[in-house]
């Protein structure tokens, strides 16, 4: 059993259904704290659009510098329709772009009490165990230049899709990482037919293959892997790609658990001095506006999130394999909020955080 640990954790509720997630994922970090003796203090900053309403701006230059002096964040949803015109996403980019936090890890498997919520065959469904390793903060999500003007034909729209070597390089070795304490089996996912950057993608995925010959690896096109997600998913391990083809894929891939509303993610940043490393943990769904501040929303992928912090920012494995098998034992025991109860008892926001709780203080 680990030593008694210390944190300070930033929580960013953010928006929409946000604030209720995280506060069933903090209700199980107490229990964690007080199950194992750690002591977890706990600051909550504003971020998207509550961070707009109350500051005119979706994150500021002073919570950015909170968070980068924290162990760790959690981060609920941002965004609503409410702030179309001002874009509170953009709060989400600055912190993953300025706390470099270039590695985004969802990991997607499906648990056989919820075959049936998902619309695959369930025989498709067996064996699904898929690690994508997104780029975070590259890419033609912060490629320079972006704008819209126009010209003699008329308006003009232009994103810029750019990589540096460095940034592939340290996601790529973190994916084959990875695969090394799984399956050993790297994706590499591209538009190498099409696209320089991609092109640059897959020399280096060579290169650097070289470093791991102990795990297997393929490059796969992304309208490929498009496919392949839905007629042949557990036939992979990691799966590693640039930032949007990283984004849509991941969204395809929730569906085989059944709900977006189960996912976690982690985005790491460079390793730090004392052996932790920054990272901020947030589920892989929106704010979901429509169900907001009802008690409707699952908040597994929050409480799942808040596991991959305890392995991956604070070294706690045991506790963040305890609140995994805490929330698979409340699923399987039929404790369900509305998006993965197909006709079965609909169990609260808080209700199935109770029941994560329960198990973890039992
Ligand atoms: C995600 C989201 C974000 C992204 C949005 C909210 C900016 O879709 O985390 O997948 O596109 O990265
Ligand atoms: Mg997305």
């Amino acid at each position: 059993m680990s030593s008694p640990t210390s944190a300070k954790i930033v929580l960013l509720p953010g928006d929409g259904v946000g604030p209720e997630v995280v506060a069933e994922a903090v209700r199980v970090l107490e229990a964690v704290a007080q199950r194992w003796g750690h002591s977890f203090s706990f600051e909550t900053l504003l971020i998207g659009g509550a961070a707009h309403d109350a500051y005119g701006e979706p994150l500021r230059a002073v919570d950015i510098e909170t968070c980068r002096g924290a162990d760790a964040l959690l981060l609920g949803a941002v965004g609503g329709p409410k702030y179309d015109a001002v874009r509170p996403e953009r709060g989400l980019l600055m912190l993953r772009k300025s706390l470099e936090l270039f590695a985004n890890l969802r990991p997607v498997s499906v648990l056989p009490a919820l075959y049936p919520a998902s619309p695959l065959k369930p025989e498709l469904l067996d064996g699904v165990d898929i690690m994508v390793v997104r780029e975070l903060t590259g890419g033609i999500y912060f490629g320079q230049p972006s704008h819209q003007t126009e010209d003699e034909r008329g308006k003009v729209a232009v994103d810029t899709l750019v990589y540096h070597e460095f940034e592939i390089e340290r996601v790529v070795r973190l994916a084959f990482e990875i695969a090394r304490g799984r399956r050993k089996q790297v994706a590499s996912v591209d538009k190498a037919n099409v696209l320089q950057s991609s092109r640059m993608w897959r020399g280096m995925v060579d290169e650097i293959s070289k470093d791991y010959p102990d795990v297997a690896y393929q490059h796969v096109l992304v309208d490929s892997m498009a496919m392949h997600l839905i007629t042949q998913p557990a036939r992979f391990d990691v799966i590693v790609t640039e930032n949007m083809f990283g984004d849509i894929l991941t969204d395809e891939a929730s569906v085989l658990s059944g709900s977006i509303g189960l996912l976690p993610s982690a985005s790491l940043g460079p390793h730090q001095g004392s052996g932790r490393r920054l990272g901020l943990y947030e589920p892989i769904h929106g704010s979901a506006p429509d169900i907001a501040g009802q008690g409707k929303a699952n908040p597994a992928g929050t409480i799942l999130s808040a596991a991959l912090l305890l392995r991956l920012s604070l070294g706690l494995e045991d506790e963040a394999s305890a609140i995994e098998a805490a929330v698979k034992d409340a699923v399987e025991a039929g404790v369900r909020t509305g998006d993965i109860a197909k006709g079965g008892p609909v169990s609260s926001t808080s209700e199935f955080g109770d029941a994560v709780v329960a198990r973890l203080s039992a």
